[in-house]
């Protein structure tokens, strides 16, 4: 009997949902086109009648009573305990805000454990202080998709916003198959066939081909994977954003900003495993990506642009960093088709370490490669790229290496103050040249100050490379003078800590 009902509720609701959209739809057509939401109904889930008139059943804190629709999870049921799914009444929140002509989604203080919640256009995700989502650690709880495991996902939406204080997090030590202080081993859900080995969990947050997006004033922890993806979106802002990753988790990147345009990301905070800002192109190209004002921590890179590359980056400017203990700092590393171009580091304070070679990286402060990822591929180039007023205390030496098939162009510091330490690692890395991924892998090879090769119209102007004491390596600067065309130097010191802090 109860299982006729439910046919019937069923049927009763696919109908309502048909209804609905039809509604929709005609009502669309009659204004400008836009897109059709999912309602509520598609979802069958059932709107108390309270809430269909805009009434809130939970009293509402002041801040959140001044926005104009209000949907508050709990009066869609969430419980917020963090022992039950809470996913069918926050989904239901969003998708009831959004057609209802948007809205703001209120997720007050408590603990909400979820699969993947689908964000629409013209809503804010309010996520108050003391209010965290948790993404499950249950791969049956994310799409069969693997292009969209996330736990919070937008795609194809536009005026979206995550903001309010809280917490998102990925539970990523739920994915941890064994610990090692060097790098985890990690859970694989690579049984779908379309992802493989260690690259292979859930992403935290997600932003496809859209628009219009702001990520303000949250936190997103432990994700499994990467943690905050945007790919093919145009204006994006994060800002105030901090991220928590875990030290030891491979693939635990900061922000990947993916075939995107006019992003800024401003004022956050990145401290994680894997890169902590990372750029790349696979189907588009990237234009106008600014980064200002951030701190970042990472075992890999802290500010990456590759190495997949297919299409062009333009217009790039990070300003006003501070890169603390990580494994590279600044770099550019071209792999395929693509070209890099006008970008600019200025006002930037960095130390880099080198932690174990598992991690790609050897301590660089900055460090670009242009060249081919496998012997077939037809490389882009890198040109017009800054470094002005760099301050840096590193166990290795910028590494600027282009390659016969691609040569580097217009590469100018000014004002750069890099001091070199000798931390009793450095005999593990110092005798490499790390060209990973692709191009010659590892090249038995002395660490210098500075080292160029295969690189046209290379300025120095105002550069001082500072030795500690006890360091043994290689040579202060080296560059290989029938692949370098016109070097410029001038003001360039080479000094001992002693005689420059005497
Ligand atoms: C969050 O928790 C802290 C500490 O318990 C408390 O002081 C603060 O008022 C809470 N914030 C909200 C918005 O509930
Ligand atoms: C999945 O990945 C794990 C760990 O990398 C590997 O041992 C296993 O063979 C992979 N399975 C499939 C079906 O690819
Ligand atoms: C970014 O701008 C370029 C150049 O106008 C364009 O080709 C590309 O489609 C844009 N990408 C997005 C995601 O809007
Ligand atoms: C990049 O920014 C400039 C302004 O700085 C703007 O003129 C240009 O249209 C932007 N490019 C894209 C693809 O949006
Ligand atoms: C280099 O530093 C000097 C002194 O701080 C400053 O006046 C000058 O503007 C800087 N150069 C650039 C290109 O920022
Ligand atoms: C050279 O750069 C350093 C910072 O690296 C700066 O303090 C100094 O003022 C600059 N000197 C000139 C002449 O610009
Ligand atoms: C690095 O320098 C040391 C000491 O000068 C030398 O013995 C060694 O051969 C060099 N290694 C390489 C790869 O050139």
């Amino acid at each position: 009997m109860e299982k006729i009902g439910r046919t019937a509720l069923l049927l009763l609701l696919i109908s309502l949902s048909l209804i609905l959209s039809f509604n929709k739809r005609s009502q669309d057509s009659s204004t400008k086109s836009r897109k059709v939401l999912p309602t509520t109904a598609s979802w069958g889930g059932h709107i108390p009648a309270s809430i269909r008139k805009g009434e809130a059943q939970q009293p509402l804190p002041p801040h959140i009573k001044q926005r104009g629709q209000v949907c508050n999870v709990l009066d869609y049921g969430a419980k917020g305990t963090g022992n039950e799914f809470d996913t069918y009444a926050l989904q239901r929140a969003i998708d009831h805000c959004a057609s209802e002509d948007g809205g703001f989604v209120y997720v007050p203080p408590g603990h909400y454990l979820t699969a993947t919640l689908y964000l629409r256009s013209n809503i804010v995700l309010y996520i108050e202080e003391n209010a965290t989502i948790y993404g499950s650690p249950n791969q049956r709880d994310y799409s069969t998709d693997s292009d969209r495991w996330y736990v919070i996902l937008a795609e194809s939406m536009d005026n979206v916003e995550i903001t309010g204080g809280g917490t998102v997090d990925g539970q990523a030590e739920k994915f941890v198959v064994r610990y090692d202080s060097r790098k985890n081993i990690m859970v694989s859900w690579n049984q779908t066939g379309d992802c493989i080995g260690d690259e292979c969990r859930p992403r935290l947050v997600g932003f496809l081909d859209s628009r219009n997006i702001r990520v303000k004033d949250v936190h997103f922890h432990q994700p499994a994977y990467w943690c905050l993806h945007i790919a093919r979106c145009s204006h994006m802002l994060v800002e105030g954003v901090n991220i928590f990753g875990d030290f030891n988790i491979p693939n635990n990147d900061g922000i990947d900003v993916e075939d995107s345009n006019n992003t800024r990301i401003v004022n956050c905070h990145i401290d994680t495993g894997d890169d902590g800002i990372c750029s790349k192109t696979i189907l588009g190209p990237l234009f106008n990506l600014t980064v200002s004002d951030c701190w970042i921590r990472t075992k890999s890179s802290a500010v990456k642009i590759g190495s997949q590359s297919r299409h062009d980056f333009l217009h790039l400017r990070f300003e006003r960093l501070i890169i603390v203990d990580s494994h590279r700092g600044l770099s550019l590393q071209l792999r395929d088709g693509g070209s890099i171009s006008d970008v600019v580091f200025a006002n930037i304070d960095l130390s880099t370490r080198y932690y174990d070679p598992s991690w790609w990286g050897r301590a660089e402060p900055i460090y670009i490669t242009a060249c081919r990822r496998t012997p077939s591929t037809v490389v882009g180039s890198i040109s017009d790229i800054y470094f002005i007023n760099i301050a840096g205390t590193s166990e290795n030496g910028v590494f600027l290496s282009g390659s016969p098939d691609s040569i580097l162009r217009g590469i100018k510091f000014q004002n750069v103050t890099l001091s070199y330490v000798d931390s009793g690692r450095s005999q593990l890395m110092e005798s490499y040249h790390d060209y990973r991924p692709g191009c010659r892998g590892l090249v038995p090879h002395n660490s210098s100050g500075v080292f160029v090769q295969y690189a046209q119209d290379v300025t120095l102007e105002n550069v001082t490379v500072i030795w500690g004491s006890n360091l043994e390596w290689g040579t202060a600067f080296e560059f290989t003078p029938k692949s370098v065309g016109r070097l410029s130097l001038s003001d360039v010191v080479s000094t001992t800590f002693s005689s420059a802090f005497p």
